[in-house]
């Protein structure tokens, strides 16, 4: 570790600690103090997850810093600062905003992602990548999670920072996120270093579904047994949490996950309509793409039995059928 990685997270760590000061104890954080009780966050939440305020300032940050010894350039490669083109004059990335710290897997504070209190654009604002920081190696609240992961030989992954906290305070401390970006493969590989069970609970909307879908094969192609959770109405575990209540996200939501096949059957039924014999067919004829694309016999062998039933199609035929589909897509 270099001296400036060094003062980098330094500065972080400082940083971190003030915002969180600002939004639990000072009168300039009541505002987000509400807003972030508002939603449900107890004390205790917001200190587990050391969640912040950055006053609404141009200079506090760098004010703050500055006189604590850092330099100017030196914040600013660390994402803290902004230079106003070419004029060596810095300002604040973040302002009035919620401040999540974002830690590496060790538990150093390495980033930040700032809320919007309310509505505005854009609703979080994330650090750059920097030394410290590469969002693509990175999964929000592993740190705290992987104790939990290991005991219960499972993890759960959502698509936002106030989706694990809600998960954390419904009584899941095992869920991580990724931020903002769809999950790459070094992430699924960090995961599959320590646990096999991945459960995904994505948004309940189409870009929640089809980020899910990329997230799984991701997964399964390093190794793990995935399964979905899948969101009623749009909602995100998060709203779900707050309307309907811990009880019931663990045991309707987690509690119902699919194995991926049987989401993916799900998703080819949307808006099909299951009357009309044509559709049926094409339904048949894409399940049976989706089976030719196991790689074990046995799950195949499973999911043509469970379709034959379901459709009174002979499994003879299907097999006939699905030997055409393989051809086809070698
Ligand atoms: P969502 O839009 O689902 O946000 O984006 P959310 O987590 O439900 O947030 P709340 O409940 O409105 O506060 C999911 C994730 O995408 C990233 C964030 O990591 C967020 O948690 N994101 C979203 C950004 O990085 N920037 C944005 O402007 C929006
Ligand atoms: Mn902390
Ligand atoms: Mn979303
Ligand atoms: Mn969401
Ligand atoms: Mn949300």
């Amino acid at each position: 570790q270099s001296k400036e990685t060094k003062w980098m997270m330094d500065a972080h760590l400082l940083l971190h600690k003030f915002y969180h000061h600002l939004l639990l104890n000072t009168k300039e954080g009541q505002e987000a103090y509400d807003y972030v009780t508002g939603r449900g966050f107890t004390d205790e939440t917001l200190k587990k997850f050391g969640v912040g305020y950055a006053l609404n300032s141009w200079d506090f940050a760098l004010k703050f810093l500055t006189k604590r010894g850092y330099n100017q350039q030196l914040l600013e490669k660390a994402g803290l600062l902004i230079e106003k083109e070419h004029t060596a004059e810095y300002f604040d990335r973040f302002r009035n905003r919620i401040m999540f710290p974002i830690h590496d897997h060790k538990g150093n504070v390495i980033a930040f992602s700032g809320r919007v209190l309310g509505e505005g654009e854009p609703k979080y604002l994330n650090s750059p990548e920097t030394p410290l920081f590469n969002k693509s190696k990175i999964l929000y609240n592993f740190h705290q999670a992987r104790p939990h992961i290991r005991k219960q030989e499972q993890v759960i992954l959502f698509e936002g920072f106030a989706d694990v906290i809600a998960a954390d305070g419904a009584g899941l401390p095992n869920g991580i996120a990724t931020m903002g970006t769809s999950l790459t493969e070094d992430q699924a590989r960090i995961i599959r270093r320590h646990v096999e069970n991945v459960t995904i609970c994505y948004d309940g909307d189409n870009a929640g579904i089809e980020a899910a879908y990329r997230a799984a094969n991701i997964l399964i192609q390093q190794g793990c047994y995935v399964r979905i959770a899948m969101m009623p109405d749009k909602m995100d575990p998060d709203d779900y949490i707050r309307s309907k209540g811990s009880d019931s996200f663990k045991q309707d939501v987690i509690g119902a996950s699919l194995t991926f096949m049987a989401f993916k059957l799900r998703y080819l039924r949307k808006g099909r309509n299951m009357k009309d014999e044509g559709e049926r067919m094409r339904y048949v004829e894409d399940v049976l793409k989706e089976i030719s694309m196991l790689t074990k016999a046995v799950e195949r062998d499973h999911y043509l039995r469970q379709l034959a039933d379901e459709f009174s199609i002979s499994l003879d035929a299907l097999k006939q059928q699905q030997f055409q589909v393989y051809k086809s897509l070698m």
